[in-house]
This record gives structure tokens, C-alpha cells and sequence, in this order.
């Protein structure tokens, strides 16, 4: 076994028998698992297939710095959204075979207390993946008018009571904590929404998302990602809210397109060949008995497409 120390209490891995089964394909070439984490996923790939390489890439220090060194993978400290540029450096080749993107945020970060990312736990207000990143959840809470609140608070956190929160928290603030600020969103949304769920679960993902350019990040990437892969390459993306999911699956969409000519053409003129094919024609979901293993897993949604063309 390669697995690093603890790997379970840092992160228990989603989908383990599916990511390692439709990655079998690149079980003699490279895989790049651009959200490495408690390295759940690289690890299985490792052990399961033995002349597969792995390139394990997190913007997280502390997901890295526990990593064991083992022949057969690569670890870089760097976002995914440079995946272009990360590829064709370190011994690693220009095309792969094999691309994971596990979404969102680890266990280890989110039960951290010292991370900011929960609203069970005091901590300061931070939220960053990567500590070299100068935006924090602070700077945006305590700096952003309250229609810029909004908007993020709406649209990342699709949540209806966005403008009554930001509201209060620009009432409210400066804060430090998340504490406070959990405390502040609780009292901004009536007494009917306080009882399903914690009230400010979808603004804590809201400002999350925020501070890490999640999905900017994620279209850039979806954007050029295919153009990375050997053909018969395939990428599995594991996304864990509908956000995520919607880039996700418009990237793939629009790889796999066919003619786009109007259906009234005899011939088509478009000329378009699609270079990818989707492989799974509705997101997969996690088993119930995985879900009630690991609740965590429960809203994961996992797509696969393949290259089919150089
Ligand atoms: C859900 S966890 C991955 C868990 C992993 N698959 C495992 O089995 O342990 C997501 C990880 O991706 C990292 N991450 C999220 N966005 C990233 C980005 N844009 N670039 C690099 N790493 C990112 C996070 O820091 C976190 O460690």
C-alpha cells in the first residue's frame, strides 16, 4: 500500500470503485488527479494499477505536505485551473490518459476549525484552499456593499433570503469569526427557514466559493482540459452541487457536438466533428449504502467523457 497516514480521518474517497473502474483505461499511462485531497482516490489508482503514474495536483499545502513519495506519482502544489501549464513540466508528458477532478472542499478542511469553512466551528474567518492566496472570507464579508453581498450570496449560495443577510451583515460587521457570522445569517432569516437545515450552510458555500474562484476556475479548466488528453483519454468529474455540475456538464455537451447545421439542410455545411464522447448519460450517483457509509457523499454527482479524436 502507498496510502498516506490517516487517510480516512483526512478524507473518506467518493465513488472509489467507479473513479478507479472508469479510469481502468489509463491503467498503463498517466493520470492526473487534479484535486489530490487525503490522496483517497490517487492511492486506489496506485494500488489497483501498476504501471499507471499519477500526477497529484492541490492548491492545499496540508493535503500535500502528508503525501508519502513513491516512485510512481507526482505531486504539485498548484491550482488546477493551471493544468495547461502544469503539463509538459516535471517529467510529465504534454498528453494523459486519465484526468479526476473531485470538487469542493475536504473533510480535514471542513472539520478544521482553524480553516474557517464550517459554521458548527468557531474559527477564523478564512476559507482559503491555498494559504497563499491574499482573498479571504474576512475581506469579502467586510468589504463588499451590500448588493455585491447579495449577488454572491444569491448566486453561489442560490439562497432566497441572500439580500435580508447581507443586509444584516453589513449592519453588523466588521467580523473575525465564523461563529458570529453563522450567528448574524441565523437571526437575518425568519423563524420558518431556520428549521430546515442550518441557515447559513448556503452562505458559508456562497463566500467558499468566492474566495476560491471555484467556478471560474472550473469552466477554465473544463475549457481546455480536453485538449490534454490522448485519444481514448478519458476525464471522470466528481461535482457535489448543482452549480458545479451545470459547467461541468455544458463542457462535455459542447465537445460531443455533432453537425450543428439547421435539420432543414440537405447537406450539412457546419462541418463540426465532435472530438469527445460522453459516457455516462446521466450524472452517476453514489449507492445508498455508500451514502449512508459516508453522509459527505450523498449529493455527488460523477461524469464521464472520452477523447475521441487527436
Ligand atoms: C473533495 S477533496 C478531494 C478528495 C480526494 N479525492 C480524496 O480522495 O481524498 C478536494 C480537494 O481539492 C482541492 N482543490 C479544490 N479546488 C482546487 C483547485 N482549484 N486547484 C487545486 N486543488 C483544489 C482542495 O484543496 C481539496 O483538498
Amino acid at each position: 500500500m502507498t496510502q498516506p497516514i490517516n487517510s480516512e480521518s483526512y478524507h473518506l474517497p467518493v465513488m472509489l470503485q467507479e473513479v478507479t473502474s472508469w479510469l481502468a483505461p489509463a491503467a498503463s499511462g498517466w493520470i492526473i488527479d487534479c484535486t489530490y485531497g487525503g490522496g483517497g482516490h490517487t492511492h486506489a489508482l496506485l494500488d489497483e494499477y501498476h504501471d499507471v503514474r499519477v500526477v497529484g495536483i492541490d492548491r492545499d499545502e496540508d493535503a500535500l505536505h502528508r503525501a508519502p513519495t513513491t516512485e510512481r506519482l507526482t505531486l504539485v502544489k498548484a491550482n488546477y485551473r493551471d493544468l495547461a501549464h502544469i503539463v509538459g513540466t516535471r517529467g510529465i508528458p504534454d498528453r494523459v490518459d486519465g484526468v479526476l477532478l473531485d470538487l469542493g472542499v475536504s473533510s480535514h478542511q471542513l472539520d478544521t476549525a482553524g480553516r474557517g469553512f464550517s459554521y458548527h466551528r468557531a474559527g477564523p474567518l478564512d476559507m482559503r484552499m491555498g494559504r497563499d492566496s491574499d482573498t479571504d472570507a474576512a475581506s469579502i464579508v467586510n468589504a463588499a456593499s451590500a448588493a455585491e453581498l447579495t449577488a454572491i450570496i444569491s448566486r453561489y449560495g442560490e439562497e432566497r433570503f441572500a439580500k435580508r443577510i447581507a443586509q444584516a451583515i453589513v449592519a453588523e460587521r466588521p467580523f473575525n469569526d465564523t461563529a458570529t457570522l453563522a450567528l448574524c445569517i441565523a437571526d437575518a432569516v425568519p423563524a420558518p427557514a431556520r428549521r430546515t437545515g442550518h441557515p447559513a450552510r448556503k452562505t458559508f458555500q456562497a463566500l467558499r466559493i468566492a474566495v476560491n474562484d471555484e467556478l471560474d476556475g472550473l469552466r477554465d479548466t473544463m475549457e481546455s482540459v480536453f485538449d490534454l488528453l490522448n485519444p481514448g483519454g478519458r476525464i471522470v468529474v466528481m461535482a457535489y452541487h448543482s452549480l458545479e455540475d451545470r459547467i461541468v456538464k455544458r463542457a462535455m455537451v459542447d465537445r460531443a457536438l455533432a453537425c450543428v447545421c439547421p435539420p432543414d439542410l440537405p447537406v450539412c455545411v457546419c462541418g463540426l466533428q465532435p472530438d469527445v464522447k460522453i459516457l455516462t448519460r446521466k450524472a452517476v450517483r453514489p449507492s445508498d449504502r455508500e451514502v449512508q457509509a459516508n453522509p459527505r457523499a450523498r449529493s455527488a454527482l460523477l461524469r464521464v467523457a472520452e477523447k475521441v479524436a487527436p
